[in-house]
This record gives structure tokens, C-alpha cells and sequence, in this order.
């Protein structure tokens, strides 16, 4: 028996024809006299009906039980009246089985496949069967078409596809590295790409102008729901074109992955904010733009208070207070407040005052009301009302802490009001956010990072403030934000060698140091360099978003739990004695737990 379509392809097309299908058996129904089977492939159902008047493929018929593997043949007719099932694409047909065979039986599986509350430790470790449900084989038909359109998109603007190494070499300045060790080089290792950024900008060294590759990343990071250790990138690389240029040319890329896989037009241009506009009106570097509600810069108003949460905050160098206005908000319940006064907690916030605007009239006790208004004066009061633009109904809530804190907070409570609060918009809101600071300030080590990587171009005229002013040195660094999520990042590079030099210098690596862990780059830029620039997209993320997935384990075919484990073939486990010691490596007794 030969296949003939689709299971789930079959629809009045075909009616009187004969078709062989193929699948596994989603549910057999038995009512008394006729059987019905609903026949599952990966573009969906089909019911097939077996009746009587052929003995022996209702005999067959008989022993189908779910997940069973057959063939079956038969012709196509309409439905009953009333029957129809105006959810499939097969629903208004089905087909009477002349033959059945059974490919392969199966043992009982562990779940039922269209069971939605199945637990994902159960789903990886089934992860077979778990990828045989619709939704499942809905992603990833969905994350294959996002990746095709990006090559169709990137092919017919010239990018050509080059593969760069797994084995790398570790250079411990990001996320930490998955370490290989050496065999041959005694007590050496490779260490696994955190991304491919080097080889492709020597690519553009290298003359190859237009690079990309949808490709493998590694990174020991702690996991959440948007990160993996093994992720996949769209990686991008052009060589000539301005910063502004290579923005356009990418979000035409994500504008085709939108279009060609999901049938959505994102807007044309991508609005473009900077990132202290992110952070002062949203707390947050990818702000979520369907959620309307902004923060209140209330800094300089709080330096004349006495109020000491308030005044405190205000007056130190890197203290912030901001309000955040929730429109209606008066009809919170305290047990409401306390919840968020938790959720902000979190994020290291000592507290969280609110003023509950009962009358905007009278903005003191009478019509305010708060356990801070006591401390606050009429005309401070008075400004928050005007700034905050809050009316009679609404409630204002405060942040003062450190900034940082202060926009992680407030940042991550706006988001989650305005979901809670049901004013978040439908829809998809693409932005840039530019204009990223070179550097950021590492409290623990007490030294300057990178904050893209250190590869990064500053802005023109910026480069003086290395030394001077490092804070306020910025990049031409740009990330793509959808809905809350960053899905891509990139910047025009460094292509002269000694602004090169003065990058690392600016981040405490001495020129020995540059040279043991860059001097193939530092050598390479002296030979003529081209300016280039380039982006990578999260393959992973943006189909999540895609599919409305709440993790990206569900648009991953064989994915990590959150402690980095691989379920299904149970990774990692230890190794054999004898692996060890051709690898010229000795367990630590702590560590050794059971070494087979
Ligand atoms: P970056 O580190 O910003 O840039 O990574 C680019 C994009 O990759 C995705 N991403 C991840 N997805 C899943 N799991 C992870 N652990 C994870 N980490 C990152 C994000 C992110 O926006 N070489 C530079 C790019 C460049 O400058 O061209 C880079 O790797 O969506
Ligand atoms: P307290 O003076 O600690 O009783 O706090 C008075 C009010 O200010 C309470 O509503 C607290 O939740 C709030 N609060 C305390 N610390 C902060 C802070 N760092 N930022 C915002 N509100 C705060």
C-alpha cells in the first residue's frame, strides 16, 4: 500500500476518489455495528469508518488501540448531516476503509495526546510521543518555515551561508563556556562557541561581504524560560553599509519571517527609541509597547522633600524615584497592593508606596489617600498629579531605590499591571532600541564590561569619553524588541586596530592579555579591515513568540530542563575510567559522584 496524501489534506477534493493514508491512530471509536478510527499525520486528522460488510478489515479494525502505526485504504465520501466538524480540514469528509494494515502496533503510551495539562517533566521524558501531538508538530512546521523564509530573505539579498567552528577556543569574558578537552594537546581544551561573532566579522576580513548562518550557541548561563545552553542563532554579517542601513535591511528580515510563516505585517518602519528613553519611560530595555502605561520621572522633585524614602533615594548618585500611574487603579484591594508590594520585592525593592487618587481635586489627605501623602506637601502632591497625569479613580505607585533597582522594578511591575489590569494591547510591536552605553559598571568585580561585547563601534565622537566619562560612552549598538522579548541584538564593529586596543583597554585587558585571546583579531584588522557590522536574531525566541509558546522548550525539538538536563537520552551522565584518562583528566573526589 502506497501513501497517496496526507492525512490531514483530505477534504471535498477528493470525494469518490480512493486515497492510501498513512498515521497513527488517534482514538478508535467503537459504536456497536461501524468503527471509527481518526487518523493522525503531521498535517492533522482524518476519520476513517470501518463497517461490517468487510469482515476482515473490521476484524483489523478491532485491534487498532492509540498510537498503533497503519496504512489504510478506502474511499472518500461526505459526512452525515450533522457531522461535520467545521475544525478540521478533513471535517466535512471521511474515508470508508476497503484495507487496513497494521505497520506497528504499540505498547499503551504514558499519556493521552491531547491531554493539555501534562506535565513537562513527563512530556521530555516521553519527548517522542510528546512531539507527536498537534501542537508540538505545529511548532515545528512553524519554526521550519520561520527559518526557511529568513534564508529565502537573506539568499535574495546576497547573504551566503558559511559554517564556522564548534571547537573553539575559550575566552572567558560573556557567559561561562561549555569546555571540550583536548586529547592529543595534554590538559588543553576547545571550549564550545558562546556565538560565532569573530569568525564572521573575519569573514568580512576576509572579503566575503554579506555572511549569515543559522547556527548552534552555547552558553552555561542560569536557565529561565527564554534561554537555553544550546540555543540557535540567525547570524548576520555585512560589510559597507552604515548603522542605520543595516537596521533597515534587518527588520526587513524580520518583517519576511512575520509575513512567509505566521501571514502577519509588522509595521514598516520598526519605531526606534533609545535606550535612556527606554529606561526612563519603561525601566526596561525591551519594553513591552502593548502595554501602554509609562513611568514618571520624579528624581528632582523628591531632592526637596523630607520624606526620608523618598528624599534618600533622590539624593543618591545613582538613586532614582519614578511613579507608575495605573488608570482605575483606586479600586485595588490592599490584599492587590501587597501582592505587587511582594512582586517588587523581587526585584530588590524595599517597599512600594502608592497613592490612591480618590479626588484629584483636592490633592492632599481629604482626596489622596496613602501611607506616605502625611509626608509629603500640598505642592509636591500636586506635581505628582500633573506629572503622573493621574485623575480621580486612578492610583500612583512609587519606586526609590537605586535606579537600577528602581527600573527593574517598577519596569517588570508595569508589564505585569497592565496584563493583570487587562490594558495590554493585541498584537505585535516590533521596536528598536539604540544608542546602547559601551559599557557597564561591574559592581562585584568593580571593573567596566562590555555591554554588547567588546567588539561593539562607539558612536562617533564617543571614543574621548573612554577615559573621561565611561558611563556616558555610547555604541552603535541596536537590539530588536517584539512584545517584552528581545529577539536580536547586534552593532556595527570595531574595524580599526587601535580603537580596537583602547576598547580593551578601557575594560582592564592588558596588551599581553589582548594578544593571548585576540591577537588573531588585532592581526587580522591590520590588513585592510572593511567596516562591517551585523545582528543575531534568536531563532528559538521569535518562533516561541510565534507560536504563543510560554517557553522555548516548545519550539526546540529535544530540549534542557531548567537544570540542563536532556530527559529523554539522560544527559549528561558520567564516563567510563578509561575516557578520563585518555582525556588526561582526573574527577575531583567532590565531584566524582559515580563515575561507571
Ligand atoms: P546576543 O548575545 O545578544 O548577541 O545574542 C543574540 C540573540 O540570541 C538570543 N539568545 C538566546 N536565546 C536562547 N537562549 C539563550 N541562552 C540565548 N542567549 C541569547 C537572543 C539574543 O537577542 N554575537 C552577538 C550578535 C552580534 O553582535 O551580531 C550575540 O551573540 O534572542
Ligand atoms: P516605611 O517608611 O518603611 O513604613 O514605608 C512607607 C511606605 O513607603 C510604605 O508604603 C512602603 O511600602 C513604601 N516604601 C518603603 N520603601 C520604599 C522604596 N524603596 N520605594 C518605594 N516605596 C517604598
Amino acid at each position: 500500500m502506497k501513501r497517496t496524501d496526507y492525512c490531514g489534506r483530505i477534504d471535498r477534493r477528493f470525494l469518490d476518489q480512493t486515497v492510501t493514508l498513512t498515521g497513527w491512530v488517534h482514538r478508535r471509536r467503537d459504536h456497536g455495528g461501524v468503527i471509527f478510527v481518526d487518523l493522525r499525520d503531521r498535517e492533522g486528522l482524518v476519520q476513517v469508518v470501518c463497517d461490517p460488510d468487510r469482515a476482515a478489515t473490521f476484524a483489523t479494525a478491532e485491534t487498532l488501540r492509540n498510537e498503533f502505526c497503519i496504512a489504510v485504504t478506502g474511499r472518500v465520501r461526505p459526512r452525515p448531516a450533522g457531522t461535520v466538524n467545521a475544525n478540521l480540514q478533513s471535517g466535512e469528509i471521511e474515508v470508508l476503509a476497503h484495507e487496513i494494515e497494521v505497520l506497528n502496533a504499540s505498547l499503551t503510551p504514558p499519556f493521552q495526546l491531547d491531554d493539555e495539562n501534562l506535565s513537562e517533566t513527563v512530556r521530555l521524558e516521553h519527548r517522542v510521543l510528546d512531539l507527536r501531538r498537534l501542537p508540538m508538530q505545529r511548532n515545528l512546521m512553524l519554526r521550519y518555515r520561520t527559518a526557511m523564509a529568513a534564508r529565502r530573505y537573506l539568499d535574495a539579498h546576497g547573504f551566503i551561508d558559511i559554517e564556522t567552528p564548534m571547537l573553539y577556543k575559550s575566552t572567558p569574558e560573556g557567559a561561562r563556556e561549555f569546555l571540550v578537552p583536548s586529547r592529543v594537546h595534554h590538559g588543553q581544551f576547545y571550549a564550545l562557541p558562546q556565538s560565532p561573532q569573530l569568525f564572521k566579522q573575519m569573514l568580512m576580513m576576509a572579503g566575503f561581504d554579506r555572511y549569515y548562518q543559522i547556527v548552534k550557541c552555547f552558553r552555561d548561563e542560569d536557565l529561565r524560560a527564554d534561554r537555553q545552553p544550546e540555543f540557535t542563532q540567525i547570524d548576520i554579517e555585512t560589510s559597507f553599509l552604515s548603522e542605520l542601513e543595516i537596521r533597515e535591511l534587518m527588520e526587513g528580515l524580520v518583517r519576511a519571517m512575520f509575513k512567509d510563516a505566521l501571514g502577519v505585517d509588522l509595521p514598516d518602519p520598526f519605531p526606534v527609541m533609545t535606550f535612556a528613553e527606554a529606561m526612563g519611560k519603561y525601566g526596561s530595555d525591551k519594553p513591552d509597547l502593548r502595554v501602554p502605561l509609562v513611568l514618571t520621572e520624579l528624581t528632582d522633585l523628591m531632592k526637596t522633600v523630607d520624606f526620608k524614602v523618598f528624599r534618600s533615594a533622590a539624593d543618591l548618585p545613582n538613586g532614582r524615584v519614578a511613579a507608575l500611574r495605573v488608570p482605575g487603579g483606586a479600586t485595588l484591594s490592599r490584599k492587590e497592593i501587597d501582592d505587587y508590594t511582594a512582586f517588587v520585592k523581587i526585584y530588590g525593592a524595599g517597599g512600594l508606596a502608592y497613592i490612591k487618587v480618590n479626588d484629584a481635586t483636592k490633592p492632599n489627605e481629604d482626596g489622596l489617600q496613602s501611607p506616605v501623602v502625611k509626608f509629603l506637601p500640598e505642592a509636591v502632591l500636586r506635581e505628582i498629579l500633573a506629572r503622573t497625569g493621574a485623575q480621580s479613580g486612578d492610583l500612583v505607585f512609587f519606586g526609590a531605590e537605586r535606579e537600577k533597582i528602581v527600573n527593574d522594578a517598577l519596569g517588570a511591575l508595569r508589564a505585569k499591571v497592565g496584563h493583570d489590569r487587562g490594558l495590554a494591547e493585541k498584537g505585535w510591536r516590533p521596536l528598536w532600541v539604540v544608542d546602547f552605553p559601551m559599557f557597564e559598571y561591574d559592581e562585584e568585580k568593580k571593573t567596566w564590561a562590555a555591554r554588547h561585547h567588546p567588539f561593539t563601534a562607539p558612536k562617533d565622537g564617543h571614543e574621548e569619553r573612554f577615559s573621561t566619562d565611561p558611563a556616558h560612552a555610547l555604541a552603535k549598538a541596536y537590539d530588536v524588541v517584539l512584545n517584552g522579548w528581545e529577539m536580536g541584538g547586534g552593532s556595527v564593529r570595531i574595524h580599526r586596530p587601535e580603537v580596537q586596543e583602547k576598547v580593551f583597554a578601557a575594560l582592564g585587558i592588558t596588551p599581553e592579555d589582548q594578544q593571548r585571546k585576540f591577537g588573531f583579531l588585532l592581526n587580522a584588522l591590520k590588513y585592510g579591515a572593511p567596516p562591517h557590522g551585523g545582528i543575531a536574531f534568536g531563532l528559538d525566541r521569535i518562533v516561541t513568540m510565534m507560536c504563543g509558546a510560554e517557553s522555548i522548550r516548545d519550539v526546540i525539538a529535544f530540549p534542557k530542563t531548567q537544570r540542563g538536563q536532556d530527559l529523554l537520552v539522560e544527559a549528561p551522565t558520567p564516563v567510563t575510567e578509561q575516557q578520563l584518562r585518555d582525556l588526561h583528566i582526573k574527577v575531583r573526589p567532590s565531584d566524582a559522584m559515580k563515575v561507571a
